[in-house]
């Protein structure tokens, strides 16, 4: 939840409205269902898709893929629209296609891929040789007996694919974080020592010649001692004729790990080496304009680097993240498309983007701000799509018998039960492509903490 400054009930706002609407009924939580907590206007066509956008630019806009979802149809509707990449989440990895040693099972991976594959789109390898998902008899493994398992991994699994994969995650997450720059104990770096990176990577060119050859981490997204231990060892492959071609950077962010400031520095550092690089793995979690603008800047990061060939971000809705809680991704829970989508599309050059095709859009989303024992504060962040808007309108649904006592920065109507409050500007219509601005109320609990619910933005 984004913490926002509060402007409580007796800090009268030159803007504040009283609340002079009807008395409350109660029964109407039919106006209830189905309301979104964040809603955009505006349609999307061909041309204003995620992977058609990123397409003209030269690069694949992709998403992390999960089989089991694939029987739910807007998350496979929101799928088939918008990205032109998958990366299964969890289906290649090692505990799920050789579980028991030497025998290997693709049905959910074979699922992923062949969806992908009847959509034309592309499809990314994760990942080959992981500390982690490994089964209990890798780690069991002599020396010997480990590389021998390793290669055999390796060469199972990119052949039953091969030609199939754009690129595969052959070794992934091999560093220590913090500053010594060291590699990680794992079964393989413990048993096979720094040579396993590279023998993975020997492997895989001969496993399937077409696919290239990633590299895999996080925390290596700006300049730093992980990242440089990486940088070192790809120049190393590099002179040395060891078989890599990319470098994957996962882009895991939060309010602990922003966007580095040397992100586009570090893709391009890397990218001078001789090797594409991918944006592997990205969520941002936040809301709103701060999450937008970081959405915005990580691709502008990508396009500014021609060896930049491609964006995956870790997953479709932020109801199936791996940090749900912290709403990293570009679709909200009902497939509503983020303020961070509408960075990302413009951020393309899509057609949203405000160039004269663009669409009156904008989206809404809220926050709580201070509360007290009997009411609490609301407030609503309006953001524009990816044209400039002159006006915005949306409704604050609360939950009878709770009442909005008090509004600010908006003009409010009420509808006949007086639980849905309608709100456009109060000389706060007119915001720039992106721009934001908001308003708040309060809202008297009367027994119930129900947080309210937003109806669509409508622009225009
Ligand atoms: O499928 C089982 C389910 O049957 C069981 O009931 C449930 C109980 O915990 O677990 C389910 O499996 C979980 C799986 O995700 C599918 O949801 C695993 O426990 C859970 O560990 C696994 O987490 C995955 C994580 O990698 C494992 O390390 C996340 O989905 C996946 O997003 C995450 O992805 C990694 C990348 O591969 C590498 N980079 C970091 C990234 C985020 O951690």
């Amino acid at each position: 939840m984004v913490t926002r400054t509060s402007i409580g009930p007796a800090s009268a706002s030159p803007r504040r409205h009283s609340r002079t609407h009807p008395a409350l009924v109660f029964g109407l939580t039919a106006l209830l269902a189905g309301a979104g907590v964040t809603a955009l206007s505006g349609t999307a066509d061909a041309a204003s898709t995620l992977g058609s956008a990123a397409a003209g630019k030269g690069r694949y806009f992709g998403t992390a893929v999960a089989a089991n979802h694939l029987g739910e149809t807007p998350y496979v509707s929101t799928l088939d629209t918008e990205f032109g990449s998958v990366t299964p989440e969890n289906e290649m990895k090692w505990d799920a296609v050789e579980s028991t040693r030497n025998s290997f099972t693709f049905g959910a991976a074979d699922q992923i891929v062949g969806h992908a594959q009847g959509k034309g789109m592309k499809i990314r390898g994760h990942t080959l040789v992981w500390h982690s998902q490994l089964p209990g008899w890798v780690s069991g493994l002599a020396a010997g007996d480990l590389r021998t398992a390793m290669n055999n991994h390796i060469t199972q699994v990119m052949q039953h694919y091969k030609g199939q994969i754009h690129s595969w995650d052959v070794v992934n997450e091999a560093f220590q974080d913090g500053s010594s720059g060291a590699r990680r104990s794992s079964p393989f770096q413990d048993k096979l020592g720094n040579g396993f990176i590279e023998e993975a990577f020997r492997t895989a060119r001969a496993a399937d010649p077409a696919a290239k050859l990633c590299y895999n981490d996080y925390n290596t997204d700006g300049v730093n001692a992980k990242s440089n231990a990486v940088y070192a060892m790809v120049k190393d492959f590099k002179a040395r004729g060891v078989p890599i071609d990319c470098v994957g950077f996962q882009s895991h962010f939060n309010s602990a790990s922003p966007v580095p400031g040397d992100y586009q520095t570090n893709l391009q550092r890397f990218a001078d080496l001789g090797v594409d690089v991918q944006i592997t793995e990205l969520d941002i979690e936040g809301s709103g304009t701060s999450q937008a603008t970081s959405y915005g800047n990580v691709v502008k990061a990508c396009l500014a680097v021609s060896r930049c060939t491609g964006i995956t971000v870790w997953g479709v809705t932020d109801k199936y993240s791996w940090r749900s809680s912290g709403t990293p991704l570009l679709f909200d829970g009902n497939y509503t498309k983020k303020p961070a989508y509408d960075a990302v599309l413009t951020a393309l050059g899509g057609s949203g983007s405000g160039s004269g095709g663009g669409t009156a859009a904008c989206s809404v989303s809220y926050s709580k701000a201070t509360e007290w024992s009997d009411r609490f504060n609301g407030t609503v962040t309006v953001t524009a799509g990816g044209s400039a808007i002159s006006g915005w309108s949306t409704t604050v649904t609360v939950t009878p018998p709770q009442k909005i006592s008090a509004t600010w920065n908006g003009t409010p109507t009420w509808d006949s039960g007086g639980n849905v409050m309608t709100m456009k500007p109060n000389g706060n219509g007119t915001l720039a492509a992106g721009a934001s601005t908001s308003f708040g109320f309060t809202v008297m609990k009367n027994g119930s903490g129900a947080a309210p619910t937003l109806g669509a933005c409508t622009a225009s």
